[in-house]
């Protein structure tokens, strides 16, 4: 076998061979054969061995994808959040990730290729073309090569860009030639998050099956400002991460809708009628889903509460909305109906404010919101295959509850007692019914986390047993 002296490299080579080695502290050599191992290991060493059928080598790279480690491609946008980032990769590995990270043009002005390159144990990607690098292994491939990508801190123009499919430099020609799901965790100053430029754009990605993670609220990096608009802290990504690459989630690949929180009915634009809902019990199954590896659509009304984790959330005002946002969301596997939603909406909401007049109290005219529910029950294409309800209820629990199930279709109705006394409105604990055509389930009471999880139980044995 002819043999290879580094010697006989050219200077380029050489010096990324030595940086690259220095780094690993290892021989130059050493080095060397570490780099022919791991092309070994890609490429399959199967396919050196001509007495091997195909199908082996296939079989093989099918067993190490379900035994690996998640490999996750982290594209850096370019924000102040970058900092963020560099801790972001060592919440991820913690939790036994591969990174990869690719750096957007503006991320350079944040962080640095050499400090990101020192944490992920590889050189940081930035160009799109770098035909002086031996080592460049392609945008297709580094779009492939990955579980997940995630894109963090996703700026406003790095969204804008991802919604219009733009590929004008390595992040978006990533972005837009992997076929692997992606995660964004928005970062920007909250006057760039409201914008209807941002909105839409996020609505679209949502839309294509884009996850988004965050943003928060709280203290911008300028002074003074503050509101909606922070990166989602690293450990709720890795979370939201861990959430999307469960390979073993007795859910995954399905699809789960939960509605959530209460609608808010506009009377004039400062007030409205509404139903009392936290939202937390809705929330906890939106989570509990996504952890069983569920992709997630939430469609929540006001809730004073933050994104779950590997969620897409879509936040809307009035009933009309939230039946707009679930029929967007359809077809789903399993669509669960947590929502308070107002029964009725002012007939004409004023655009300005009603004023008092003394002596004169006005008279609100009330028409019929639609029933969510019930419509995506009775839906005649794509009717999800578990139709699940809430009843609140305060007075005949069951019987109620039993003519709900009936009246909207369902297949299943979670009732509760919401009289004041239980403390369940608003409180942290649940008591659940669980009525179905095959007869009815008293769980103990238990937090709604712990309510949100026995759900789940009961909707992987109901789809693997195809039984309602
Ligand atoms: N629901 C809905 N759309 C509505 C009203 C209710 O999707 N316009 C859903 C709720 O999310 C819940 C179920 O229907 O899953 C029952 O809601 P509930 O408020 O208990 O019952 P209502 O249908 O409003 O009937 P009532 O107020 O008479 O008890």
């Amino acid at each position: 076998m002819a043999s290879l002296t580094v010697r006989q490299l050219d200077d380029t080579l050489k010096r990324l061979l030595r940086l690259r080695a220095a780094r690993h502290g290892r021989s130059m050599e050493d080095e060397v054969r570490v780099i022919l191992r791991q092309a070994a290991d890609e490429a399959g060493r199967d396919i050196l061995d001509p007495s091997k059928p195909p199908a082996q080598s296939e079989r093989q790279a099918k067993h190490d994808v379900t035994t690996a480690r998640p490999r996750i491609l982290l594209i850096i946008g370019g924000g102040i959040a970058a900092y963020k980032s560099l801790d972001l990769i060592r919440r991820l590995q913690d939790r036994g990730a591969q990174v990869r990270c690719i750096l957007s043009g503006a991320a350079g002005h944040f962080v640095t290729p050499l400090a990101v390159g020192a944490l992920c144990g590889e050189r940081a990607y930035t160009d799109l073309f770098e035909p002086q690098s031996e080592f460049d292994v392609g945008h297709i491939r580094l779009a492939r090569d990955t579980d997940l990508v995630v894109v963090a801190p996703a700026t406003a123009d790095l969204l804008a860009k991802m919604a219009g499919g733009h590929a004008d430099d390595l992040a978006t020609a990533v972005l837009l030639a992997t076929n692997k799901p992606i995660l964004v965790a928005p970062a920007m100053n909250p006057q760039m998050w409201s914008a209807k430029a941002t909105q839409r754009n996020l609505a679209q990605l949502t839309a294509d099956g884009i996850r988004v993670v965050g943003p928060n609220v709280g203290e911008m990096a300028e002074r003074g400002e503050a509101g909606i608009g922070r990166m989602a802290e690293p450990l709720e990504i890795a979370a939201a991460v861990a959430a999307m690459t469960c390979r073993t989630g007795v859910l995954s690949g399905k699809r789960v809708l939960v509605t959530s929180g209460p609608t808010s009915e506009p009377i004039d634009p400062v007030r409205f009628i509404a139903n009392r809902s936290s939202g937390k019990q809705g929330h906890a199954i939106a989570s509990a889903a996504a952890a069983a590896g569920a992709h997630v659509v939430l469609v929540s009304g006001p809730a004073n509460l933050p994104d779950p984790p590997g969620v897409s959330v879509v936040k809307i005002e009035t009933a009309q909305q939230m039946l707009n946002a679930v029929e967007k969301a359809m077809p789903v596997d399993v669509a669960v109906f947590a929502a308070a939603v107002a029964d009725w909406r002012p007939q004409h909401a004023s655009e300005s404010k009603i004023k008092k007049q003394p002596g004169r109290t006005p008279t609100l005219t009330l028409v019929e919101n639609p029933d969510i529910l019930s419509t995506v029950a009775h839906r005649e294409t794509d009717r999800p295959q578990l139709v699940i309800g809430f009843a609140a209820e305060t007075d005949h629990l069951v019987a109620n509850a039993r003519a709900k199930l009936a009246k909207k279709g369902c297949d299943w109705i979670l009732a509760n007692d919401v009289s004041p006394a239980t403390g369940i409105m608003g409180g942290d604990t649940n008591t659940i019914h669980l009525i179905s055509a095959r007869g009815e389930e008293s769980w103990p009471p238990q937090s709604k986390d712990e309510v949100a999880r026995m759900l789940i139980e009961r909707i992987v044995a109901a789809l693997a047993g195809s039984e309602r």
